[in-house]
């Protein structure tokens, strides 16, 4: 089978890198791809990021099923587009995507379905917003409604942070457009206490097969310090999702949510990643939806993944036997994943810059050859005149390994990332803190 990866980022390269080790597929695109995806023999870049041109492409080359990566073409309605013509695509409608694409969406849905999360408020007028900062006070949460790609987020400490933050998404300069087009809302929301982690789920609508659990560091600096990013580093297993969790997680949110969107008429089918903050006494509430894979997140899931990406995916998107099955014919929750019992940990390394703004064109060299333990992903890249690689985006690699434990599987990553150098490379010294001091 032939297959499309649609993205060009470190999960995109990930999942294709996946893909291209099961012996039913034999060629694997990646639209646009990266430098990563360039130079790996296995994978064929395409410069395509159109979703018609996409569709046309997928027709032409016969392609048996298409991955989404990214929320932007999520967003956008690509599912809708290739299924109307008949192709076979595994991700979220337009419609389902609004669980992360829009919050005010996530958060009404989640109050209706009693989904734990923090308290909100959601408003278009600046005026309104802040008198209702002012009556609840600092430390507050307030969020632009759009896809802001982890950046449309602040957690104010002053009143005066949580005041500029509404000005800057609702002001007269707003540069933060809500999904559809609209009015600019921001969600101002109760600031939870308690530990991150990343719960990521494959459901084609009814049913629901857990991937494993994953840690993400969203800020830039070490001891989780400064701005938000997309994320500077992750692992996997995360210790915090105990088998307790675990069980919380899957009850309380991820199983309401998708019957939830069932019920609503906008089943929920692809990769659904839950951004869980779990209290001391070990109850998961929902930060936030988002309506694929996690990046960095993917690249130590999949690292450990040992069971075969491409007929997981063809199980979820299976159609039904007749059009008469029942919502139960589905088998998915049936299949089981087999996990490597070892620790997976990415290190994110970062242009000059990011997250404000990041300085590109630098040419990364040091580059050490792919290991079946220790990969590096490529992110922000691109190939040169020469085949030299250039920065081109924010986060530009995860040096990714497997270790017996989180302490080896940290010291393998920053071996690995040790030789890689380019002008102004930021990346943190810390990622897996948590999982070291339990
Ligand atoms: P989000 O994009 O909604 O996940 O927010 C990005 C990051 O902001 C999260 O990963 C958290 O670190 C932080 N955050 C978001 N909402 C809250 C909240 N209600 N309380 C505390 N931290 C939050
Ligand atoms: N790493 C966080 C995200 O993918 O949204």
């Amino acid at each position: 089978m032939k297959v499309l990866v649609v993205g060009g980022g470190g999960r995109e390269h990930a999942i294709a890198w996946k893909l291209a080790q099961s012996p039913k597929v034999h060629k694997v695109f990646v639209a646009p791809g990266n430098a990563g995806t360039a130079r790996d023999p296995r994978l064929s870049n395409l410069p395509v990021t159109d979703i018609d041109e996409l569709a046309d492409l997928a027709e032409r080359e016969k392609v048996g099923l298409t991955v989404v990566g990214p929320e932007a073409p999520l967003a956008a309605g690509i599912v809708d587009v290739f299924r109307a013509r008949g192709l076979r695509i595994f991700g979220p409608t337009r419609a389902a995507a609004q669980l992360e694409s829009s919050k005010a969406f996530s958060k009404a849905f989640m109050q209706r379905h009693g989904i734990p999360t923090a308290a909100f408020e959601v408003f278009s007028n600046a005026a309104a917003a802040h008198l209702y900062v002012d009556q609840v006070g600092a430390p507050i949460v307030v969020k632009a409604d759009g896809l802001a790609a982890g950046k449309g987020v602040v957690v104010a400490t002053t009143l005066a942070e949580a005041h500029r933050a509404i000005d800057h998404m609702l002001g007269m300069g707003a540069q933060l457009p809500s999904a559809d087009g609209q009015m600019a809302r921001v969600v101002i929301e109760q600031v939870l206490e308690g530990e991150e982690a990343s719960f990521i789920v494959i459901s084609d609508g009814r049913q629901v097969l857990a991937l494993a659990t994953s840690q993400d560091h969203k800020r830039i600096g070490d001891g989780d310090t400064g701005p938000n990013t997309g994320g500077m580093g992750a692992y996997s297993p995360a210790p915090v999702v105990t088998p307790n969790v675990h069980a919380r997680a899957m009850q309380d949110i991820i199983l309401p949510t998708i019957h939830g969107m069932a019920r609503e008429g906008t089943p929920f089918t692809g990769f659904l990643y839950a951004g869980l903050m779990i209290d001391r006494h070990g109850q998961p509430r929902t930060l936030e939806f988002n309506a694929r894979l996690g990046d960095p997140e993917t690249q130590p899931i999949l690292m450990r993944l040992k069971s075969d990406l491409l007929d997981v995916l063809l199980h979820a998107t299976a159609p039904l036997s007749s059009p008469s099955s029942s919502p139960e014919s589905s088998t998915l929750d049936l299949l089981e994943l087999q996990w490597d019992r070892r620790v997976a940990l990415g290190v994110v390394m970062a242009a000059p810059g990011y997250p404000a703004e990041p300085r590109l064109g630098g040419v990364v060299t040091g580059l050490p050859a792919e290991r079946d333990d220790a990969v590096v992903f490529h992110a922000g890249t691109r190939l040169g005149d020469e085949g030299q690689v250039l920065t081109s985006g924010g986060r530009v690699l995860c040096a990714t390994a497997l270790g017996d434990g989180v302490r080896q599987a940290q010291q393998r990553a920053y071996e690995l990332l040790a030789p890689i150098q380019f002008d102004g490379a930021q990346y943190r010294r810390d990622i897996g803190h948590h999982a070291i001091k339990r």
